[in-house]
């Protein structure tokens, strides 16, 4: 891998709904160590675009190219689904906004991580469980509920094992939709401190989507700010929430301030 080449490309991505605009030639580059920030309200295109950058939905034009870990830049829509499958599983991270999306509800919180280990071609057992537990502990779930089912976990809960579930094979880069979006408003501000941890200790890659401009301040290195499926603004994480360009971000970042 080459750290002076970006992750990813994105060159002028479309996804149409019908007639209807999801998100519109949308380009820029994600580097190794990265945390890039989709904001923009309900309906913007973020998701929209979230789904195309990681093979979950087929874009409408445009390419979105990966390096790949000999370091050679792959245009996505190329893979075959064996390729595209590895990635998700060894390369990739996905952070659903909803823990059921991204966590097998009926199996143990410790075969829900030792599940993603044993992906990658783990198969030692005793390792996979103290992995597991190793990795319970970092998101604060106590080690007594590795046995548990996640139907048996509180929704902060199930975020922090999709966090775990998610980051213990190391991905190089991880998508994350809202992944404080459902809960309590203090539940959300430890979680956020984790993931910052997390993502700080590993030098992860990220993109996350979120519509809280306090989401993307703590945890973003850039800030892309969407409206109706375009991009308004993109820039630096402080620049563009002290100094906003377009009127559209002054007026999001004032509505924050006022609160
Ligand atoms: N499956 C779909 N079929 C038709 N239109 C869709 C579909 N999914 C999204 N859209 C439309 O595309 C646009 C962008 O939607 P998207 O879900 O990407 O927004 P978002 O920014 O993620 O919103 P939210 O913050 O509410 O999650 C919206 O106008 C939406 O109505
Ligand atoms: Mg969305």
């Amino acid at each position: 891998m080459t750290d002076d080449l970006p992750l990813l490309t994105v060159d002028a991505v479309t996804r149409h709904y019908g007639a209807h605009i999801g998100c519109k030639a949308v380009s820029f580059a994600l580097f190794p160590g990265e945390i890039l920030a989709i904001v923009g309200e309900s309906g913007s295109g973020k998701t929209t675009l979230l789904n195309c950058l990681s093979c979950r939905m087929p874009v409408s034009s445009g390419t979105v190219s990966y390096q790949m870990r000999d370091g050679g830049m792959r245009d996505l829509a190329t893979l075959t689904e064996a390729e595209r499958r590895f990635l998700m599983r060894t390369d990739w991270g996905f952070v659903h906004q909803n823990p059921a999306d991204g966590l097998r509800m009926r199996v143990s919180a410790g075969a829900n991580i030792g599940e993603r280990m044993m992906a990658v071609g783990d198969r030692h057992y005793g390792r996979i469980r103290q992995t597991a537990e190793d990795w319970l502990a970092r998101v604060e779930i106590p080690g007594t509920r590795i046995d548990d089912r996640p139907t048996a976990f509180s929704g902060g809960m199930r975020q922090r094992l999709q966090i775990a579930r998610n980051l213990v094979t190391a991905p190089r880069l991880v998508f994350m939709d809202e992944p404080t979006g459902g809960l309590d408003v203090s539940v959300q501000a430890r979680l956020l401190d984790l993931l910052r941890g997390l993502v700080g200790e590993m030098g992860l890659s990220a993109i996350v989507v979120t519509h809280d401009l306090a989401v993307a301040r703590l945890l973003s290195h850039r800030i892309m700010v969407m409206k109706e499926g375009h991009v308004i603004e993109h820039g630096l994480t402080d620049r563009v929430l002290d100094d906003p360009q377009h009127p559209y971000t002054q007026l999001l970042v004032a509505s924050i301030l006022e609160v």
